[in-house]
């Protein structure tokens, strides 16, 4: 049985990528596309996910969320992601439009019209929807199978020292977040550091010469030049779909069971999500963290993905 799920994003060079793969994995049945402000405004990453979902031929519903954060002023990021939130590739116009519910509605009503346990969350973007939609109905809380999301960090930060860029810009949505007792997987950046896009995974990709995996191709060439000059990396880190690999197969990567929680008072360290690591944890321990990738498994899977999209939606 393929496991449902609902990805809340920010498309976002790399959230596309987690679009592909989970349209593209037939061990996913993606119910849903929302979106939410981060990489960039909510139009632009709103016209993004359309995009993405014309160039690949996903017709599931795409609906729009926050605007801003929860209690913070918007903070985008142009430097990594460029003014359109996807620069790179020359984007499609939509052809359709998003769906006329908010992310925040689509996400309870679809969560509550299935039965207990079937639904994951994957947001791969700051967790303002997510927060929302668990304090409007917080009986989601016992029907989400899992959350698996992409943010935050053990060791390392990349919005500041110790926080990571999806927790940092609206910490008190992921404290909510991280503090509703559903079961959670934290694939932060210390594991999506190791899902570099070297130049034999790009070569791979680009040797499927379909349209989407030139979309991919572009995505990665954009995303490297600023990974390169921003963060000083040798080859981009594909953060977002790590969340959906490890709902697609759990042994991509290893995982540690660990009480987490988010920073909300630091000067230096707000938005820092602390992983008490000194003693075994407790029994009632609802939350762990991705530690180490298989590399070439990962990969893997996005190039089967894409093979298996194929032309897409053309
Ligand atoms: C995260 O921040 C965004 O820029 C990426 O899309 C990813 O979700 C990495 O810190
Ligand atoms: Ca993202």
């Amino acid at each position: 049985m393929p496991q449902k799920i609902i990805l809340d994003c920010d498309p976002g060079h790399d959230d596309a990528i987690a679009m592909l793969l989970a349209h593209g994995s037939p061990a996913i049945e993606l119910l849903a596309v929302t979106t939410v402000a981060g990489n960039q405004t909510l139009e632009k990453v709103t016209r993004n996910a359309l995009a993405v979902a014309e160039i690949a031929g996903i017709h599931v519903p795409i609906a729009a969320g926050c605007d801003r954060p929860l209690v913070r002023p918007r903070e985008i990021a142009p430097s990594i992601h460029g003014d359109s939130g996807m620069d790179g590739p020359v984007l499609p116009p939509p052809t359709r439009q998003t769906d006329s519910r908010h992310a925040v509605d689509l996400i309870i009503e679809l969560i509550m019209a299935h039965p207990p346990g079937e639904i994951t969350l994957v947001p791969t973007g700051a967790l303002t929807n997510i927060a929302l939609a668990v304090r409007k109905e917080p009986r989601i809380a016992d029907r989400v199978r899992e959350v698996v999301l992409m943010g935050g960090g053990y060791h390392t930060g990349n919005w500041s020292a110790v926080a990571e860029f999806n927790i940092k810009i609206d910490p008190e949505a992921a404290h909510i977040v991280f503090n509703t007792p559903w079961p959670l997987t934290m694939v932060g950046l210390d594991l999506t550091h190791q899902a570099l896009a070297t130049s034999e995974v790009q070569a791979r990709i680009a040797a499927l010469a379909t349209r989407p995996a030139r979309f991919v191709q572009e995505l990665l060439l954009f995303f490297g030049e600023t990974y390169r000059r921003e963060q000083g990396f040798a080859w981009p880190p594909v953060h977002d779909p790590c969340a959906v690999a490890y709902v697609i197969d759990p042994q991509v990567m290893t995982v540690r069971k660990v009480p987490l929680d988010v920073e909300l008072q630091g000067a230096l360290t707000l938005g820092m999500t602390v992983a008490d690591f000194r003693a075994p944890p407790p029994p009632d321990c609802h939350t762990q963290v991705a530690v180490k990738l298989d590399h070439t498994a990962f990969w893997r899977m996005v190039e089967t993905a894409l093979q298996q999209i194929g032309e897409g939606g053309q």
